[in-house]
Parts: C-alpha cells; structure tokens; sequence
C-alpha cells in the first residue's frame, strides 16, 4: 500500500540483496558503528541533509531548486516510501524524492502535489553530493530506486523532467524521451522522460550484459 513506509529496510533488503555493498575489513566494522553503506527510505528528520546537498547541486547552478525545503518536508512526510538515500558511515550521500501522480504526463501541478494510490511515480529529484559525483553513484542508485519501484505493488511506471544536457544519463539507465515537457520553472524548459518498472533494466542486468 503506498501511504506505509518501509521501515527497518528489510523489505530494501530483501530487493537488493544481490546488489553489491561497498566492503570493508571487521576490524573496520568494528571501530565504526555506522554502517558503511546503507540505502533506506528518507523521513522528515533528513529533509536538512537532503536540502544541503540540492542546495549546492542547484542553487549554484541553475539559481532554482526543485524542491524548496518546505517541499521536501512535505513529500518526506506524505510519501517517504516514495523516496531513497545512500548513507555513507551515516552521512547522505546520495538522494531520490519521488511522489505519486495520476495523469499521463507531468504537469505543472505535479511539482507539489502527491497523488496517493497511482501507479505512476514522479521523481522530483536525483542528487548526489558533490564530493562524490562521477563515481557512478547517481546511477547506482537510480537503478536501485527502480528496482525497489518495481518490487512495489501497483506501480507501473516513473516519470521525471530534465535538462537536456542528462538525456543520454537517463536514457543509459532505460528512460524513454516523451518529448518536451509542457512544465517551466525560471524559463527553463525540460525534456519528459519515462521508465516503464517491471522489466528492462532488471533482464539486462541479469543477462550478464
Ligand atoms: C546528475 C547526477 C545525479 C549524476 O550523478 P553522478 O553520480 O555524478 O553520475 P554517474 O557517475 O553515475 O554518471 C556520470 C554520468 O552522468 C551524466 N552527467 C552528470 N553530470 C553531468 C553534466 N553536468 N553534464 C552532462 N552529463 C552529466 C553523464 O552522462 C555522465 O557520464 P560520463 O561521465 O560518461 O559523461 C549528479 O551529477 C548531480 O547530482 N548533479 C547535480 C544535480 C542534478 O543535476 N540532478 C539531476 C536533475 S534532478
């Protein structure tokens, strides 16, 4: 059901359990009770972290976030199962927001509402710190987060907008183009793009391709 959190990320767990997880000596584990690499759903309590990071990704940039920090609260109260972080030793590394919506493409409305019960899912926001960006952590992640998507019950597909500049990103990672997206922030025009869950990505990867 979409409005229950997973909680204790055993159900992550379960979805992910092949997935490879950063390595390190017991003598290491030991010295340091935080784990080393952990992905769990978001709460409210990591809205800060997340901010920090959109903040220094976007504000610098584009001069606009996707989300405002009231946004982020939002959307990690009403859908935190919606959303997925990379903690490094405790530390937000990497961050998915997604909601749901219920209409073919995304609209202007979509940029602050969560529809529950739908089986579309809109990600408002990819993120990666800027420290450790180029590692293939975006990615790692983005396939992660559609993976668990697609364990989910109900959901049929995931919709984004972005520059141009991360089309051939999101297209490596199994989006399709649905062409310009009719959504404008500051000028700024996007591309809509679209992942169908339950199928692609998941067959190439378990071809050995
Ligand atoms: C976009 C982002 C999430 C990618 O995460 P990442 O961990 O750096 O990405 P990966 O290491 O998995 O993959 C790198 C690929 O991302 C794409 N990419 C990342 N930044 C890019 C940029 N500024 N311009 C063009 N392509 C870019 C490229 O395809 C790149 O592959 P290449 O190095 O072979 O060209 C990250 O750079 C980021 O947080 N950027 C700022 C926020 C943002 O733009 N978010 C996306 C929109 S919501």
């Amino acid at each position: 059901i979409m409005t229950q959190q997973v909680s204790g990320s055993s159900f992550l767990e379960s979805c992910f359990l092949k997935m490879p997880v950063r390595v390190c000596s017991p003598l290491r584990q030991r010295r340091h009770t935080l784990p080393a690499s952990e992905f769990r759903n978001l709460t409210p309590q990591d809205a800060i972290s997340v901010f920090e990071i959109e903040r220094e990704a976007f504000v610098s940039v584009s001069g606009v976030c996707p989300l405002t920090l009231d946004e982020v609260l939002n959307f990690l109260g009403q859908c935190p199962e919606l959303s997925l972080g990379w903690f490094e030793e405790g530390q937000l590394v990497a961050f998915i927001i997604g909601s749901g919506w219920d209409q073919e493409r995304l609209s202007q409305e979509a940029m602050t509402q969560h529809v529950p019960d739908t089986p579309s899912v809109h990600m408002h926001v990819l993120s990666v710190h800027r420290h450790c960006r180029q590692q293939g952590k975006g990615s790692i992640l983005l396939w992660r987060y559609l993976q668990y998507l697609c364990c989910r019950p109900g959901l049929r597909r995931a919709l984004l907008i972005c520059e141009d500049f991360l089309v051939p990103f999101y297209l490596k990672a199994g989006f399709k183009e649905k062409g310009p997206s009719a959504i404008s922030v500051s000028n700024m025009q996007f591309q809509e793009m679209e992942y169908m869950l339950g199928g692609q990505a998941y067959a190439r990867r378990n071809s050995g391709c």
